[in-house]
């Protein structure tokens, strides 16, 4: 039985600095190594990846394949969610799984607006708890961003709210490096790109949303993952400094 659902906040960040956060695989293994132990990739194809992410429960490592599309500027579809290896249980034998994430900017407030589309297969006997299932996408999904904010905000404190000039660099690896290039590198006409109904648009933001585990983060997690040292901003004043290569 098929199921939809959203789920839609607003982050405090630029779009080319969203964007730029999520083609950056190595940050997965890093600031989420909370939900992710670690990401591979087996294939590339032309704007796609196949995946392969594991995660450590009890001792146990569970893992899961998926193919990982990028359409640029601002949208990313996983789907052929698969167990990895196949003949451990997962939810994936049961629940078909596609997902399409589209970033909008609101170019007044230079934020970013995350728009998440769900769409599940699900089978009849755990139809009745699909707000349960909802749940669980919508922790991981927002635990997951407040992360990035917060990482966001560090950069920010560094580099500047807009430098995106880092992640243009040669030697930064980025998934789908010269789409990014092309849509956020210098003179790129983004805000132009941002549909009409999204330019004026004000969601929650995802640090006013109203859940416990938003409030435990903010409390408990955002200032472990947000925090700074002075000798950092002198090494990012350097890297400022530096040409780009
Ligand atoms: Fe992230």
């Amino acid at each position: 039985m098929k199921y939809h659902f959203k789920i839609c906040y607003e982050m405090d960040m630029p779009l080319a600095i969203a964007v730029a956060v999520y083609l950056d695989a190595e940050h997965y293994i890093f600031l989420h190594k909370s939900l992710t132990a670690s990401i591979e990739v087996l294939k590339k194809g032309l704007r796609y990846y196949k995946c392969h992410q594991t995660w450590n429960v009890f001792g146990i490592t569970f893992g899961q394949t998926y193919i990982c599309e990028y359409r640029a500027p601002a949208t990313f579809i996983n789907h052929h969610l698969r167990p990895h290896p196949e003949w451990l249980p997962s939810i994936h034998h049961v629940i078909k799984t596609k997902t399409m994430l589209r970033y909008y900017e609101n170019p007044d407030s230079k934020t970013t607006l995350s728009e998440l589309s769900v769409q599940l297969d699900i089978p009849f006997w755990l139809y009745p708890f699909r707000k349960i299932i909802e749940g669980v996408f919508r922790r991981i999904k927002i635990l997951k961003d407040l992360e990035d904010v917060a990482l966001v905000d560090r950069r920010a404190k560094l580099f500047g709210r807009f430098h995106n000039a880092v992640y243009l660099k040669k030697s930064q690896f980025l998934l789908h490096k010269d789409d990014y290039v092309k849509h956020f590198g210098e003179n790129c006409e983004i805000l132009n790109k941002s549909p009409a109904m999204f330019r004026k648009e004000r969601w929650t933001d995802i640090r006013d949303l109203n859940f416990s585990y938003v409030k435990n983060f903010l409390k408990n997690d955002y200032v472990r993952f947000a925090n700074f040292y002075p000798h950092q901003l002198a090494s990012s004043q350097a890297e400022l400094a530096a040409p780009l290569s």
